[in-house]
């Protein structure tokens, strides 16, 4: 289908916009990619695979608890941070360009499957749920992480997609991984049963402001978003509602602000 190569061809470019590096350390995001290999029990010499690692959230962590890891993602600008980001750790992680829709893996190869705020920005979730079932062994876990739709981070999305042009048919909505009905609904037949657990990120930000100017600067969807509001005028309306958004939810902390936006997150395991 040439409208999907054209979407991924264009997901690519958008998530290599800003720097999301910056982001995720400016908001303390990385934190979990800790709480998933934790929750997820990875184990010395487990086979693990991050899929849309980014920058290494889940993937680095896993290779420090001492797992045989690759981290797959869509776009090389941000595996080129990944493995910096490694050497800086001291570990070793395989960074591989691919796609979700596709895992260039053989059936039953893989201990665990992680992804973190990742496999939710694929277009068709069906695809992805079955490659993941397919490459993971029987006995094996998936430990998957999506903000949820009734979250901040949901309303977030929301905000953002006012300023983008509409997905097309094909594409499902990000946030139905973070509901625990359409993860169970995705994984049916494929004999992996899931526990779910509502977690909270505790962002930080030094002020509102800090926290607009962060995600219009460096997360690549809203630096998209912002260049659209930008172009049409919609800038300071754009800039006003993240505004609200972020006084809204969040609490002093210290010289700064917290965040606290709510994940799901998603732990399976297939059926031996
Ligand atoms: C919000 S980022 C999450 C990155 C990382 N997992 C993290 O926790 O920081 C979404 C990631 O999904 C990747 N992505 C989007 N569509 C993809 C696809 N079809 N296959 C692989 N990666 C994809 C993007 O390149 C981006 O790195």
């Amino acid at each position: 289908m040439p409208q999907l190569q054209e979407f991924k061809q264009t997901a690519r470019a958008t998530w290599a916009a800003g720097d999301y590096d910056a982001m995720m350390r400016q908001e303390g995001l990385y934190e979990t990619g800790d709480r998933i290999v934790q929750l997820a029990g990875v184990g010395e010499g487990e086979v693990v695979l991050d899929v849309a690692c980014g920058t290494g959230n889940a993937a680095i962590p896993a290779a420090r608890a001492k797992a045989t890891v690759t981290g797959l993602d869509l776009t090389p600008e941000l595996l080129a941070v990944a493995r910096r980001r490694a050497a800086d750790a001291g570990v070793q992680v395989e960074w591989r360009e691919g796609d979700a829709e596709e895992l260039p893996f053989a059936d039953a190869s893989v201990d665990v499957v992680l992804s973190t705020f990742g496999v939710m920005f694929a277009p068709r979730h069906e695809v992805v749920a079955d490659e993941i079932a397919r490459v993971l062994r029987p006995g094996g876990r998936v430990g998957l992480v999506a903000w949820t739709p009734e979250g901040a981070i949901g309303e977030f999305f929301r905000i953002g997609g006012a300023y983008l042009p509409p997905m097309p048919d094909f594409v499902d909505p990000p946030l139905s991984w973070g509901t625990e009905q359409r993860v169970r609904e995705l994984f049916e037949g494929t004999g992996i049963a899931f526990e779910f657990s509502r977690e909270v990120a505790g962002l930080r930000h030094r002020s509102v402001e800090s926290a607009v100017e962060c995600y219009v600067n460096w997360f690549g969807p809203m630096v998209q978003a912002r260049a659209n509001a930008e172009a049409d005028g919609r800038w300071p309306a754009m800039r006003e509602d993240l505004a609200g958004l972020f006084a809204r939810h969040s609490e002093p902390d210290g010289d700064g602000i917290a965040f606290p936006a709510e994940y799901l997150a998603a732990l399976g395991t297939k059926r031996r």
